[in-house]
């Protein structure tokens, strides 16, 4: 094994405490337990993200804003950190530097956050909703007569990865491939690079395609942007957009559905009626929000920050959930909410979340279609032995097994990977990209 990125490099810095895993299945068992502890420490604490690297994570409400914000003392630029990290390691496809808005400061940050925010608002939210509703449609079709289901594999799944491919105008055979790599980042699974870099050569062959023959779907929006991004940033905002869209929309109508399932105050069934998809939405925000951790960050000079002396180029994360989570001061009441209204789920400062909206949007719409149409779902095992899916960064069960009275009075289907008219419509989302 190689050994721990630690303090004589620009990794970590050093301590005497061994760093608590954030990787393994004992953290995706029981997150908020490690928080607990990791809190105990201070407002930053040492963590293990794969083997082979350490970092600093924020767990203080405070200090997280405080970071987030603080674009003097802190860079997104990893190449420091890089230089010290196995160039095979699981965590790289998430954290390694690209020519994108997520690792870039200043100008070259706005300039492809633009890009990003004209592209992203090419989405009308009336025509965002019909898609989604639609999608969402087939794809409880292809289950609704059996009376169970897993609501992770076959329906979140797959919803907004429909969603996004049809938006940007993935070919459908490729969707697949897609997931795949969105998915094997966020578990920094053994296979993440290989995952990565084939999602990255299904981005580039479309983009190629779309430099040739201009469609009417948001990657040709994009190619013809003023911003004027080349072949290869394009490429990579479409990796970025997709990697940071479907694993956390899926997570989040994962998170909320097992919430409204599983929770006594929901009456451990949809029957009870007791809860809304906003209120579980707004539940899973603030305690389990879809990216758990992230909001790397790396000290431009040796500092020190709300106490804790940081070294230039080291790597710190900012957990989302544990500073969600803080208050009261022991950190230990599972209904805790922090700081002043505001949870950190879209992250803040200048790279928060450019999608609130159609993500919010895309989860409320795909959580009251399945509710409303199934409307006696019921978990199918106690929520205690329901798996999560490993991986410092996200919160993402592994499956949701339901049961519930069959419908059997659903049309023939196609399927939802079968072609339809619609699929061949591939701008369904975004109106006419260059009107
Ligand atoms: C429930 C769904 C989502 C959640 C909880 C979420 C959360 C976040 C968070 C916490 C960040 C900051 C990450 C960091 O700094 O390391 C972020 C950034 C980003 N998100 Fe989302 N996101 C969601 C959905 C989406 C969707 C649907 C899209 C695209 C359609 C998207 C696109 C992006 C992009 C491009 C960034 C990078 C922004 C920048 O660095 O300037 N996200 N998101």
């Amino acid at each position: 094994m190689t050994p721990p990125v630690t303090g004589t490099s620009p990794g970590t810095a050093p301590s005497l405490l061994e760093p608590l895993a954030l990787y393994g299945a004992d953290f995706a068992a029981d997150p908020h337990g490690h928080y607990r502890r990791l809190r105990a420490q201070g407002p930053l604490a040492r963590v293990r993200i794969a083997p082979d690297v350490d970092a600093l994570l924020v767990t203080d409400y405070h200090a997280a804003v405080d970071l987030l914000r603080d674009t003097e003392t802190f860079t997104k630029d990893p190449r420091a950190w890089q230089e010290g990290v196995p160039a095979d390691s699981s965590v790289l496809p998430m954290l390694g530097y690209r020519p994108t808005a997520l690792f870039t400061d200043g100008a070259v940050h706005a300039r492809y956050r633009d890009a990003i925010n004209d592209t992203l608002a090419r989405i009308e939210p009336h025509l965002l909703r019909a898609e989604v509703a639609r999608v969402a449609q087939r794809l409880i079709a292809e289950f609704s007569a059996t009376g169970t289901g897993d609501l992770i594999s076959q329906y979140a799944r797959r919803l907004p990865l429909h969603v996004f491919t049809s938006a940007f105008g993935v070919a459908p055979q490729d969707t697949e491939r897609v997931v795949r790599g969105t998915g094997a980042m966020m578990d920094s699974a053994q296979d993440a690079a290989t995952a990565y870099e084939d999602l990255v050569g299904v981005v580039t062959e479309l983009v190629s395609v779309r430099r040739r023959s201009p469609g009417r779907d948001l990657t040709t929006y994009l190619l013809a942007h003023p911003a004027g991004l080349d072949d290869n940033e394009v490429v990579r905002q479409i990796t970025l957009i997709m990697s940071s869209g479907h694993e956390p929309t899926t997570n989040l109508i994962g998170n909320a559905l097992l919430r409204m399932l599983s929770d006594t105050g929901y009456g451990g069934s949809l029957h009870g009626g007791a809860t809304t998809a906003h209120e579980a939405v707004d539940d899973v925000l603030w305690h389990d929000p879809p990216l758990a951790n992230m909001g790397a960050h790396f000290p431009r000079h040796d500092t020190e920050f709300h106490g804790v002396p940081l070294r230039a180029g080291q790597l710190v994360l900012v957990s989302f959930a544990a500073a969600n989570t803080q208050s009261p001061p022991s950190g230990s009441d599972p209904a805790a909410r922090s700081g002043d209204g505001a949870h950190l789920a879209w992250s803040a400062g200048p790279h928060r979340c450019p999608a609130k909206q159609p993500a919010l949007l895309m989860a409320m719409t795909a959580i009251e279609q399945l509710t409303s149409q199934l409307c006696d779902l019921e978990l199918a095992v106690e929520p205690g032995a329901l798996v999560w899916r490993p991986g410092p960064f996200h919160r993402a069960p592994a499956h949701l097994p339901v049961r519930f009275t069959p419908l059997g009075t659903f049309p023939e289907q196609g399927g939802a990977d079968a072609p339809d008219a619609a699929d061949h419509v591939p701008n369904r989302v975004g109106g006419t990209p260059n009107g």
